[in-house]
This record gives C-alpha cells, structure tokens and sequence, in this order.
C-alpha cells in the first residue's frame, strides 16, 4: 500500500490480492486513533479498513470503486520496506525476489502466467487429450547427455533431473492416443542468455498417427489460442506492463512456414554466416524472425544438431522431420518438435551412433518393438511464452522463484 496525505484528508491505495483500491480518510469522519494509524502507515503495511464502497471511474485502482473510509486499523507494520518507488538495479531486485513479488508489474506479471498456463490446461481438456504426469528423477535419459543435473539416489546409483517428459509421453500416447505432461524440467546448461533458466517449465503434447506436418498445425492453434485468452481476460495487466498489444492481435493460424535449407539461405542473404549443417542460433533466430509478423515454423534441420529420437526425414535423409517455432519481436525458439523415429533399426542406430547408454533406452526402444506407431509431439516452454506475451525483455521475470546459473536463492 501508499500513502499521501493533505491535512485533513488522506488516501491509501489497498492491495488484498484481488486487485488494488483506493481509500479516502477524512481527519473529521474518524476516531483520533484511526486518524493517528494513517500517520504511521509505511510502504507494504498490512492493515484493515473498514468504510462504504462508492463507485468512481477515475479512482486510481481501475476498479471503478473507491472505499470511504470509517476505520483503519494496523495489523503489521512495515518498517523501512527496501524496494522503494525509486529506480532499484536488477540484482537487488532479485535479491529481494520475495517482495518484489508484492509490485505491479510483478503481479502482473504472475496473472498473465496463471492465464498462460489455465489456457494450455483448457486447450488440450477441450481436444480430449489426456494429462500424465512424467517422472522427474529419471534415468539416463533425455535430451543432451552433457546438460543433466544428477542425484545419489540409493542403492540404485545417480538418478538425473528430466530435461523432459517426451519419452515417457511417447510411451503413453501408445495407451491413450492424445497425451500430455506439464511440468518443471531442468537443464545444466551454462548458458546465460535472456531466454535460459537451469529449472522452466515445459509442456508436452505428443499424439498417435500425427505426422511432422499435422504436428505444426496443432502448434499453430495451441499458440493462437494462448494468445487470444490473453489478450481477452488479461488487457488490464498487459496494459499495466505497457505492453503494446498490436502485434499480439496478429497471431493467428496459418504461420509462415520456411524449412531449414531456405532459413540458411535467407539468413546469408541478410548478412549472416551461417552455413548449411550448423545450427541456428540465438541471434540468427532473432534475424529470421524479425522477417515475419507471426511466429515462424523452421522444418526438416540437419539430423547432427537434433535430437537422436527424431524421425529421418525419407526425402532427405540428412535431415530430420522436426520444426521450432521462433516467436516474433526477438523472442527467439519457443517450441521444439518432432515426428518421431518409430523405425527399430534406425532408432537403435542413432542412440549407437551418439554413443547413449543402451540400457537406459531399453524400455524406450520396446516401443518400437510392439506395435510401433506414427506419432509426433513437441515442447513449449512457459517462461519464453509468458515473457514474450508480457513483453518482457529476461524470462527469469517470467517465474515467481527463478533458477539460473547464478541464482539459487531465494
Ligand atoms: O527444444 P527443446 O529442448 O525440446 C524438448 O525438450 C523436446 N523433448 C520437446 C518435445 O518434443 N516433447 O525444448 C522445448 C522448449 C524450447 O523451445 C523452449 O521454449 C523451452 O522448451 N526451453 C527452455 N526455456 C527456458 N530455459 C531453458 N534452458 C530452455 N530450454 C528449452
Ligand atoms: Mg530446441
């Protein structure tokens, strides 16, 4: 809460969790000890007003209400309250990460995330897919060998924090058809750019019979419609973190698609030096997708910067059906995909090939071995999402507690 005050007549801006109000405090209308409570009042002082509620459109909480006060109690004061109306830099403010939750746009901030995540629930409830929770100590299996946290785990030697809940999926689309998991995945990787967490959270959809292509169409509508709930139910906190809402309102299905080979090219052609065969990265994605006003689908990447358990592309066998979606304004990869390898033999080759250790994707190759299917899946990522619908420059704003290289605490 503030304060400001005139003589004879006050104002506290109230914060209950629901919203922000405003109350007036009249020095003739309250009793001395109200009056003197109001003096004492500092910044995030918990207290308690009683009063009439009046409607006034231009009271500043943007309820349309404000409360005329009859008393005002303090229940816990707050003294010298650190983060303060003045500029603070980034480091102490997330220092102080569990009050600079209590500002505006922090709140913000955690309402857009809340509406990103109930929009991705609702999304797939709707089309009947099925939500199974995937393990988070796990064996050694995942993404990337080189990026996994590890753990003693008994008697059974080191279990490894999932990277993601894919496989496990994959697993369970063969029991259920359309399945997803949601939940926090962990990356050890030293990477300490604007889009990395070691902890985020990560949704995966994976569904029976889905081809590469029917895989992007799904992408399409899943972050249109992410989208459009935003826009629809959070305009008061996209507006309160100044976020300008235009280029939000063009997101809708079909997406620019481009496969990887003509990426290549068009980045040459804007002054990258890129060349076929390596991967695209963080800035070359900003480049690329500056050329669209709609998140761009980049197809069919070289198999040797992919994933082992994605599907060789028959066409070109030196690429794979996978595709990542770049978000628009520099907001870089928010969803990696792919058509899976449902081949025994090749996907038996590819974990050889790079050297995985066999016995780990013993009960992951069983899937291929009875009755293996086409099927296709993907991961988004809810911080990039959220910080991109926000407008936010650094993903670690977009979750309460964030995990990066250097933050542990609190
Ligand atoms: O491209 P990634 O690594 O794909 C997978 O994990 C697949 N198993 C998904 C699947 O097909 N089921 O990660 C997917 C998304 C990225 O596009 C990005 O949005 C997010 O997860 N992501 C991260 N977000 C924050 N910090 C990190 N370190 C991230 N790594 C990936
Ligand atoms: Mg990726």
């Amino acid at each position: 809460m503030t304060t400001r005050s005139s003589g004879k007549i006050a104002f506290v801006v109230l914060r209950d969790g629901t919203g922000y109000l405003q109350a007036v405090l009249s020095k003739k209308d309250v009793s001395d000890a109200a009056w003197d409570a109001f003096g004492k009042l500092t910044q995030e002082t918990s207290l308690e007003v009683t009063g009439t509620v009046r409607a006034d459109p231009r009271a500043p909480g943007g309820g349309g209400v404000e409360l005329t006060a009859a008393d005002l109690t303090i229940l816990g004061p707050s003294p010298d309250f650190p983060i303060t109306p003045k500029e603070h830099g980034t480091a102490f403010l997330f220092e102080h990460r569990h009050l600079w939750l209590r500002s505006r746009r922090q709140v913000a901030i955690a309402r857009v995330r809340h509406e990103v995540i109930q929009a991705i629930r609702d999304f797939f409830y709707e089309r009947n897919f099925v939500l199974v929770d995937t393990p988070i100590l796990t064996g050694a299996i995942g993404e990337a060998a080189g990026h996994l946290f590890a753990t003693e785990y008994f008697d059974l030697g080191t279990a490894y924090l999932a990277q993601t809940g894919q496989l496990y999926v994959e697993a369970a689309a063969a029991a259920l058809g359309k399945v997803y998991c949601f939940g926090p995945t962990f990356r050890a990787e030293k990477s300490k750019t604007r889009r990395h967490l070691t902890e985020f959270w990560m949704v995966e959809p994976e569904v029976a019979w889905n081809d590469s292509d029917a895989n992007m169409k799904l992408q399409e509508e899943f972050v249109a419609s992410i989208v459009a709930r935003a826009l629809e139910r959070r305009k008061t906190e996209l507006a309160e973190l100044e976020r300008d809402t235009a280029p939000l309102e063009r997101i809708r299905p079909p997406f620019p698609r481009v496969s990887y080979t003509d990426a290549v090219e068009k980045l040459k052609a804007l002054g990258s030096d890129i060349v076929w065969g390596q991967d695209i990265g963080g800035d070359e994605e900003t480049l690329l997708a500056k050329q669209y006003d709609r998140p761009v689908l980049v197809y069919n990447y070289p198999r040797v910067v992919k994933a082992f358990y994605m599907k060789e592309n028959p066409a070109d066998p030196r690429t794979v059906l996978n595709n990542d979606m770049l978000a628009p304004e520099g907001y870089g990869e928010i969803i990696g995909g792919s058509q899976r390898e449902d081949d025994y033999d090749k996907l038996l080759a590819r974990i050889r090939a790079e050297q995985l250790p066999e016995e780990a994707y013993s009960w992951y190759l069983d899937l291929r071995k009875y009755g293996t299917f086409v099927h296709a899946g993907f991961g988004l990522g809810v911080e990039r999402t959220v910080a991109w619908i926000c407008g936010i420059p650094h993903v670690r704003e977009a979750i309460a507690f964030p995990r990066t290289l250097y933050k542990l605490w609190p």
